[in-house]
């Protein structure tokens, strides 16, 4: 198609991991994704849908030429730091570039008058608190984030809600839990540096690649010891942004809504998947348990249905860990994670 005919959606952090799978969701659909990112932890190669500018978030002049250039529409802001680890030992940073950020971001947009967000939040907002870990979490659970990241995505969420009231502006925010698995075209898929997550350290390890797995804690009260999360395949994600930007809202309303499946898997689950479709099991010890670590965080995911008619399609276990397993055997970029100094780097901010 005319990449003039398009509507233009900005997509801040578009080379990273949910950004670059949502660059091609929307290009499915038939928008130009044009990507703002710093590159600081992004792929230019994970960028294949459309423009990349290269500029920074706090930057608000650079975001104004982009929204001017492009005659953008909308924006869905992923742009941030994520590894909850280091949010707990460089909480300043983290409340500059995810809060001040979106402050600049916001500004940006309001100059130029663009008036639809779609905002990357987490389920980080809501820490453990005093939840059982049986029960699943609604959109409206007690917010307690356990970590200076969690903080600093409510606090954004707090700022995009006051300005939806204030001026108009019209925002989802998807408060995400696990993101993970690949396209199954092979050409993007998860590499962060250094890597954190269960997912591709398990596949890493079993694939001969890593070192042996650590599962952080075998002692919380869940029905195997080890951590729930509700694992989500990435691609179900980049859907349901798209979908957030489809629905019909009317100005000024804010949402927050919860992106998971509602079922929830042990470590060890995931663990003995990853083992099973390797085809030799995953070399792993018991370590502590990790700094920041919520017991369960499991969505209750009812409200992603009702508002936005979104339901996961490729979620299961099985299906996300043989996309993560394709794109881990072969990955297009991001492989200087496996680096030895890399990984002890990671180690330290766990
Ligand atoms: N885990 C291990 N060993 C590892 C890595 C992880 O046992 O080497 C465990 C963790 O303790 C946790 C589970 O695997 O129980 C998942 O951990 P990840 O690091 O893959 O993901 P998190 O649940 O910590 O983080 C995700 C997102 C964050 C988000 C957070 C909400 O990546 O952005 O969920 O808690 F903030």
């Amino acid at each position: 198609m005319d990449r003039k005919s398009q509507t233009a959606v900005l997509v801040t952090g578009g080379a990273g991991y949910i950004g670059a799978h949502t660059a091609k969701a929307l290009h499915e659909r038939g928008f130009l994704p044009v990507v703002f990112d710093n590159l600081s932890s992004g792929f230019r190669e994970a960028v294949r849908w459309g423009p990349l500018v290269h500029g920074d978030l706090r930057d608000r002049a650079a975001l104004g030429e982009a929204l001017s250039a492009y005659d953008i529409k909308a924006v869905i802001h992923f742009a941030g730091l994520i590894e909850v680890g280091r949010s707990t030992v460089q909480p300043d940073l983290f409340w500059d570039i995810n809060v001040a950020g979106t402050i600049s971001l916001l500004a940006a947009m309001r100059e130029k008058g663009v008036d639809r967000l779609v905002f990357s939040s987490s389920a980080a907002v809501y820490g453990q608190g005093q939840r059982s870990v049986q029960e699943a979490l609604a959109e409206e659970a007690d917010k307690a984030p356990d970590s200076p990241y969690g903080a600093t995505k409510l606090a954004a969420e707090w700022l995009i809600a006051a300005q939806c009231k204030a001026y108009g502006l019209t925002a989802v925010a998807l408060r995400y839990f696990n993101a993970s698995g690949a396209d199954p075209s092979g050409l993007i898929g998860e590499a962060h540096e250094p890597e954190t997550h269960l997912l591709p350290l398990a596949i890493a390890a079993a694939l001969g690649d890593g070192k042996p797995l650590t599962i952080f804690g075998q002692d919380f009260q869940t029905p195997d010891g080890t951590c729930l999360r509700d694992y989500i395949h990435v691609s179900d994600l980049a859907a349901a942004h798209v979908a957030a930007l489809d629905v019909d809202l009317p100005a000024g309303a804010f949402e927050a809504i919860n992106v998971g499946t509602g079922e929830g898997r042990s470590v060890s689950q995931v663990v003995a998947a990853v083992g099973k479709a390797v085809g030799s099991p995953v070399p792993h010890s018991i370590g502590d348990r990790r700094a920041g670590d919520p017991p369960s965080l499991v969505a209750d995911p009812t409200r992603a249905r009702q508002v936005l008619g979104w339901t996961p399609r490729c979620s299961s276990l099985e299906q996300i860990v043989e996309d993560a397993l394709r794109w881990e055997r072969n990955p297009r970029y991001g492989a200087g994670r496996r680096d030895p100094a890399k990984r002890a780097k990671a180690d330290a901010s766990a």
